[in-house]
């Protein structure tokens, strides 16, 4: 965990992937108000909803945001790419702080800058100085070792806060099973399959990166993660539809909310081969 740049107090605990623990946060912590950015995963929605709890989308800028108790930030973001900078997790660290509002910072794509020579993504606690309290950031195997059929994620942070969520969580029978906790005890042991990954990711968004330019996208944010975030200037679908004729699949971006109403995401999950031959099509 010291990649993580942690320091002081905190507590791990591990989770049957990170989908439903991110699910059902605002469930167990009774939230009443749940922040989440304007183009986002679903899933932070969803746990509003399931927790009966008042939901917001907003900006970037902590200080816009209204009072609340539970506040999501991912970093790096899934669809965009983007990667908040030290100042803004500084940002949120002060908003958390003063509004004694949980943050729950869904890292999972940390391990995955755009080019291997790029600096690793920060995590929240880079912005903590030691001070953990109402903060826990978010980790997933499914995306840094490729272990998603295994479900296997893990929590980190505040430790009285996580005393207080395994309490309900072992009530509620969320209890990661004995050989996957031992896999993943082996797969946090080795950096080396990691980087390995990472490299490969960044090697397919090589590829389609100039691919997509030459069809006119224009690439936004895109510095971390699994996705190419990118627009033409037109309705998503009718970029999904240019490129399913050219027999690509991406995603349209108003999934992750209005804001991405006019972008699509493209998926670096797909083999190095089925890559290579999307963009071979795609320059056609
Ligand atoms: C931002 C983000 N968080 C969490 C998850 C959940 O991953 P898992 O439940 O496999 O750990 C995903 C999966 O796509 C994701 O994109």
């Amino acid at each position: 965990m010291n990649q993580l740049g942690i320091t002081g107090d905190f507590d791990v605990l591990p989770t049957i992937g990170s989908k439903e623990f991110i699910a059902w946060l605002p469930t167990v912590l009774e939230s009443k108000k749940v922040l989440y950015p304007k183009i986002a995963y679903p899933t932070y929605l969803v746990s509003a909803q399931l927790a009966h709890a008042e939901h917001q989308a907003v900006d970037i800028d902590p200080n816009q945001w209204p009072a609340s108790d539970l506040l999501w930030v991912n970093s790096p973001s899934n669809p965009t790419g983007r990667v908040a900078p030290l100042s803004e997790l500084e940002a949120i660290i002060k908003y958390s702080r003063k509004n004694k509002s949980v943050v729950a910072s869904d890292e999972c794509y940390i391990n995955f800058p755009a080019t291997i020579s790029a600096p690793t993504p920060l995590s929240i606690f880079n912005a903590a100085a030691g001070n953990n309290e109402n903060i826990l950031g978010i980790y997933s195997l499914s995306k840094r070792s490729n272990m998603a059929g295994y479900r296997a994620g893990l929590v980190v942070g505040d430790s009285a806060l996580i005393a207080k969520i395994r309490e309900v969580r072992k009530h509620a029978g969320m209890i990661l099973s004995a050989p996957v906790q031992a896999a993943m005890i082996a797969a946090l042991g080795d950096e080396k399959h990691v980087r390995v990954q990472a490299d490969r990711y960044a090697q397919r968004r090589s590829i389609l990166r100039p691919a997509l330019e030459a069809l006119g996208f224009k690439v936004e944010h895109t510095e971390a993660g699994l996705y190419i975030w990118c627009t033409r200037g037109e309705a998503d679908m009718d970029s999904v539809a240019f490129l399913a004729d050219r027999g690509v699949l991406v995603t349209p971006g108003h999934f992750y909310g209005e804001a991405g109403a006019q972008y699509i995401r493209v998926a670096l999950t797909a083999t190095d081969d089925e890559i290579t031959r999307a963009a071979a099509r795609m320059h056609e």
